[in-house]
Order: structure tokens, then C-alpha cells, then sequence
């Protein structure tokens, strides 16, 4: 693609030069220190980087979860600071699918419940809430668990159940922390392929991981460190040498 093509294109998600600083005086922690980040149609990006390095507050603040400190955050082109309160909750529950590094699924709701419930609030019957969140579920793998409990999952399957929260109704980004962390490698890959999907057809989509193995199915890494994202170019370099090490470890698996 061209320059001028790449820049008429609106960025699903952009951030630009955001800060976060948790905290006072002593207890100052800066969390992130100037992000530019743009993810595109299409595009599926995979962030990683050293525990405490900012990767979940990155994703909150994309997610419209938690506010920058400075600098601004764009939904499909729309300033999440400018937004009252009722508008921003409009724009996370329509554009924004949104997994849990610790799933957040309500545990008085069944799977399928959970699922439907942002459809339903979107003014969706609680019939066609309930038939996209079976869609949902099967697309998962997991059909079987629509009227089970949150209680009576085990970590992996209330992990799936939060990635087909995320991925119901028409969400323009998918935003997931650690979404295969308490999953087996092959149910971790199907997920991941369910991801690339709902990227292939035009979403974008920013999930962290430590796997490289994982990174793989992205079109892009970046890496955070101390709050710094690092240089676009060295991460594609980075990414390259991700990938051809992760389908060197694979093919040492066989
Ligand atoms: N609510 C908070 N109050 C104070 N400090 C916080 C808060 N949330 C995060 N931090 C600090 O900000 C920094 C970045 O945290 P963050 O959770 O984004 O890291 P992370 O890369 O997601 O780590 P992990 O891989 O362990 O999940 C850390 O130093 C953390 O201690
Ligand atoms: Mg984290």
C-alpha cells in the first residue's frame, strides 16, 4: 500500500504521545511515557514486554477503560476525551470487544447470558442476544457451556466465554490481555486463529502476550519497556526474528 493510501485510511485505534502516571510524590509510577501507536483495519498487533513495562495500561487506555495523563486516545477517529460519560460508555460496549487479563465474566449470568448481555444493552431482543451469543460460543468451541455458571468453569473455559464476549456484535476493535494465559497450546492456537479471523475481516485487534509463539499470528509487535514503546522499525526486525523463531521452535516440536 501506498503512503497516501496509508494515510487516508482512519486508524481503528491511535494513540498519541499518551502518558500514564499512577500515583503521587514518592509513590510515582510512570506507567506509560509518550505512546504513538496507530492500528489499522485489518491489522492485528500483538504488544509484549517485561511484567510491570505498562502493557495492560496501554490496553485500558485504548479501551477507554482508564484516562491518559496526557495525550489523547482515538476510536475510529473519535477523541475518547472529549466524550461525556454516556457517550463513552457507547463507544466501549459498540466499537470496543474487550478481554480481561482475569476474564470479568458476572457470575449471577450463564455463559450464554454474559455473552448477549452488551447486545441486549445495545437494544438488541434478548432472542437475537441469545442467538448471536450461541453463534458466539460455537465459534469458540465451546457450544456446550451456553447455560453453565462462571462458577462451574474451569479457568480456560471462562477465559473463552470473556473472548466470545469480546468478539460479539460488530466490534471495530478487539482489545484482549493474555487471551490464551489459562488455555492448553491447541485450544490457545484455535483462539488465536479466531482472532486473525475477525482481523482478516476487517477489525483490528491489540492483544499482549509473553509467547512469542503466540506473537506469530500477528501482523506487527511492539515492545514496551519502562513505559517506552520501542522503535517501529527495530520492532518489525524484532517481529521478523519472533516469527522465524517461532516456526523453528514449531518445526522442532514435529
Ligand atoms: N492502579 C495502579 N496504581 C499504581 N500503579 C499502577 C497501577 N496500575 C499499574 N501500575 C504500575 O504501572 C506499571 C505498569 O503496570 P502494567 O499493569 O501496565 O504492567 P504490565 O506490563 O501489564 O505487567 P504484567 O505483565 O505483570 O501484567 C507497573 O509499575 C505497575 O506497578
Ligand atoms: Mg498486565
Amino acid at each position: 500500500m501506498s503512503h497516501t493510501q496509508e494515510a487516508r485510511r482512519t486508524p481503528v485505534l491511535h494513540l498519541e504521545n499518551v502518558t500514564r502516571v499512577h500515583g503521587q510524590g514518592a509513590a510515582e509510577v510512570q506507567a506509560l511515557r509518550g505512546v504513538d501507536l496507530k492500528v489499522h483495519p485489518g491489522e492485528f498487533v500483538a504488544v509484549m514486554g517485561p511484567s510491570g513495562s505498562g502493557k495492560s495500561t496501554l490496553l485500558t487506555l485504548a479501551g477507554g477503560l482508564d484516562t491518559p495523563s496526557s495525550g489523547q486516545v482515538l476510536v475510529e477517529g473519535v477523541a475518547l476525551g472529549g466524550l461525556n460519560r454516556k457517550k463513552l460508555a457507547q463507544v466501549r460496549r459498540r466499537s470496543v470487544g474487550y478481554v480481561f487479563q482475569d476474564y470479568n465474566l458476572i457470575p449471577a449470568l450463564t455463559a450464554a447470558e454474559n455473552i448477549a448481555l452488551p447486545r441486549e444493552l445495545d437494544g438488541l431482543s434478548a432472542r437475537a442476544a441469545r442467538r448471536e451469543a450461541l453463534a458466539a460460543l460455537e465459534e469458540l468451541g465451546i457450544p456446550e457451556l451456553a447455560d453453565r455458571f462462571p462458577d462451574d468453569m474451569s479457568g480456560g473455559q471462562q477465559q473463552r466465554v470473556a473472548i466470545a464476549r469480546a468478539l460479539i456484535g460488530d466490534r471495530r476493535l478487539v482489545l484482549a490481555d493474555e487471551p490464551t494465559g489459562a488455555l492448553d497450546s491447541t485450544t490457545g492456537e484455535a483462539v488465536l486463529a479466531v482472532l486473525r479471523a475477525r482481523c482478516d475481516a476487517g477489525a483490528a485487534a491489540m492483544m499482549v502476550t509473553h509467547e512469542a509463539r503466540h506473537a506469530a499470528w500477528a501482523d506487527r509487535v511492539v515492545f514496551l519497556r519502562d513505559g517506552r514503546m520501542v522503535d517501529e522499525s527495530v520492532s518489525q526486525d524484532a517481529a521478523s526474528l519472533l516469527v522465524s523463531a517461532a516456526t523453528n521452535s514449531m518445526k522442532v516440536d514435529e
